[in-house]
């Protein structure tokens, strides 16, 4: 079967960076084109850290298209340091970029692209929306010829990560994951219900690291700060795999339990601002709008992101005995 073709829209941010990395070790994917939004960084950080990941990687032929630095409507989240490091990419370090992003921006390189081959190519936003609202708003046929998105973002059940009740890339642009929700655009969510039973460990990161590779080391050094996080509010050894799991909807959808839902965002202004909510007993009698995750086999999934990383590892590196490291 031919490899799905996607675009990842994103704002890098550790499990961004781990996005890209684990599509680049998935034969069942091709990965297009990277654009950048602001969320867990500015936006000049988010494509400086795209352009570093893709050069470690050795895959700086894969274009980075830089996007907006702003919400619609909000202003942006004062900070994500806490979260994701000062550089937005944990303590990793990496060299400045050689490459350079493309000089348009990443709403009209979207829209040329997806209307260049109508039901083509997925998009796989892993930061806030506000670069496919745009592109929505500003390209009428934009929506009918993007074949489907598979969204990081919301929480249906499960409490939010940014507010009590809301998760961080709808909560940083709730107008634009409105105007996308209702776009009549094919869409997969993968909330937090999902995406919290995803957690990497530091056993994990050890076993990884058994290979003496840049790969594993970047794994390592990208989710110190990410760990510190989580083991600072949530108490664990290790940190959930947010984005990264939006991948395994191509490669291992026997994972997830999903539903088909009829979903919206609250932008009232209220305490609630950016809080998904999916209508499961029908009561305002809408047709389902986005199939959601409500739940996965996490320690699968984790396993199968090891097994890539460390076959990514291996063709860099040396295993670390043989290396005497
Ligand atoms: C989402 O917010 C960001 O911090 C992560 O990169 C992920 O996209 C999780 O709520
Ligand atoms: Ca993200």
């Amino acid at each position: 079967m031919n490899p799905t073709r996607i675009i990842i829209d994103t704002d890098p941010g550790v499990d961004d960076a781990l996005t890209f990395l684990l599509a680049l070790a998935s034969p069942e994917i091709q990965l297009e084109a990277l654009t950048t939004v602001q969320g867990n960084v500015t936006v000049e950080k988010a494509t400086r850290n795209a352009l570093s990941v893709l050069e470690l990687a050795h895959a700086s032929h894969i274009p980075v298209v830089r996007g907006t630095s702003h919400p619609l409507v909000k202003s942006p989240h004062a900070s994500g340091e806490e979260v994701h490091g000062a550089s937005g990419i944990g303590k990793s370090n990496l060299p400045e970029p050689k490459s350079k992003p493309l000089p348009q921006h990443a709403v009209d390189y979207l829209i040329e692209r997806v209307l260049a081959e109508p039901n083509a190519l997925s998009i796989f936003p892993i930061g806030p929306l506000t670069n496919i609202a745009l592109a929505i708003r500003k390209e009428p046929n934009f929506a009918k010829a993007v074949r489907e998105l598979v969204i990081m973002g919301g929480a249906i059940r499960s409490g939010g990560n940014i507010t009590p009740l809301a998760e961080f890339n709808i909560h940083e642009d709730p107008h634009a994951a409105h105007i996308v929700f209702h776009s009549g655009i094919p869409i997969t969510l993968i909330p937090l219900d999902a995406t919290y039973k995803c957690l990497l460990t530091s056993d994990d990161i050890e076993r990884l690291n058994k290979i003496n590779s840049p790969i594993a080391r970047f794994v390592r050094d990208a989710t110190a700060t990410y760990m510190d996080f989580y083991k600072k509010y949530e108490g664990f050894n290790g940190c959930a795999m947010h984005d990264p799991l939006t991948l395994a909807a191509v490669f291992a959808p026997e994972l997830f339990t999903f539903e088909n839902l009829y979903v919206d965002v609250d932008i009232s202004g209220g305490i609630s601002t950016g809080k998904t909510f999916a209508d499961f007993m029908k009561v305002l009698k809408k047709p389902a709008n986005i199939k959601v995750a409500l739940d996965v086999r996490g320690r699968d999934f984790v396993e199968m992101f090891i097994e890539r990383m460390e076959a990514l590892s291996a063709l860099s590196g040396v295993p670390a005995a043989e290396d005497g490291g």
